[in-house]
């Protein structure tokens, strides 16, 4: 089966080197782009298809994923729609754009609304799923099995995606702040900035993998470190009354008040 994309740059691409590593054919992706470069690129580091003919994309793939910025949804649903080609299951990432939208310029067919985030492309990846009421079951089913192997997958409601995409699909960028902020207050203290990096990194890891292995709650696991008295929880207590949990609120309202106002 043919996958084809229309948009291949940080999502678009991360999807297409999670499908590859997981032993998708590259001969079956293909890839429509904005300029030469990104398709000479796309087609040296990883051996697909890829060009600036879109028509050539629409018309051959069986499937479609729509990963250009939102700005650009609008011309390219245009070029999909004169193209006459039959319904095919289309699957789009682009914040604000409900499949209701993008129904009305292509009404006979069946749209997927996805929300993947990067880490994707290592099979660490979350991916949301919006499904139009009307899409098969088979549909629903192999359009999440094209995402086994990328990390985990989840089905969400229409009033709770962009919370949703608030929290997975923008939150790698918050994490990577806190890595950041993390390692240059390791800095801050005497340490080489490249070495208070790679700890501040491994610690990050090695700390997900706890919360995924214990199953215990942060709050519980963060306590069992904190020895009272100690010297965690009198680091604890600055992180507390600085409010941290009102910063990331704060973060997540913002980025879901924006997806709502793109969506208008
Ligand atoms: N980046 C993320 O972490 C992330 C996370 C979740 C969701 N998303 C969603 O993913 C979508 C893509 O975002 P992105 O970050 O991947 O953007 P990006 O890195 O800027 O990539 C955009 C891609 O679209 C291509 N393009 C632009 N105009 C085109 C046209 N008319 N026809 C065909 N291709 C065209 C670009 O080609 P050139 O390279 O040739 O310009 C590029 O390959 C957005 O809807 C975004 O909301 C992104």
């Amino acid at each position: 089966m043919k996958i084809g994309f229309i948009g291949a740059g940080e999502m678009g691409g991360a999807i297409i080197r999670g499908l590859l590593s997981k032993g998708y054919p590259k001969e079956d992706i293909l890839a429509g782009v904005h300029t030469e470069q990104s398709a000479a690129r796309l087609q040296a580091e990883l051996g697909i298809t890829a060009g600036t003919d879109n028509v050539r994309v629409i018309r051959e793939a069986n499937w479609l994923f729509l990963a250009v910025k939102p700005a650009q949804v609008a011309a390219v649903l245009q070029q999909i729609a004169a193209c006459g080609t039959p319904a095919k299951p289309l699957i789009s990432m682009a914040l604000g754009w409900s499949v209701e939208k993008i129904q009305q310029v292509l009404p006979s067919w069946p749209v997927i609304r996805i929300m993947p985030n990067t880490p994707l492309a290592l099979g660490e990846g979350v991916t949301l799923f919006h499904f139009a009421q009307e899409t098969p079951k088979r549909t629903r089913r192999e359009v999440m099995a094209l995402f086994d192997g990328l990390g985990k997958t989840f089905e969400i409601s229409l009033p709770l995606f962009d919370a949703a995409t608030a929290v997975s699909g923008s939150g790698p960028a918050f994490v990577y702040a806190f890595v950041d902020a993390f390692a240059k207050a390791g800095a801050a203290q005497g340490l080489p900035e490249e070495q208070s990096a790679a700890l501040a990194l491994q610690t990050v890891i090695g700390a997900a993998k706890m919360l995924e292995s214990t199953g215990l709650p942060a709050a519980e696991l963060a306590q069992k470190v904190a020895t009272p008295g100690g010297c965690t929880a009198a680091g604890m207590d600055v992180m507390r009354a600085s409010d941290m949990q009102k910063i990331l609120t704060d973060t997540i309202a913002a980025t879901v008040n924006k997806a709502k106002a793109v969506a208008k």
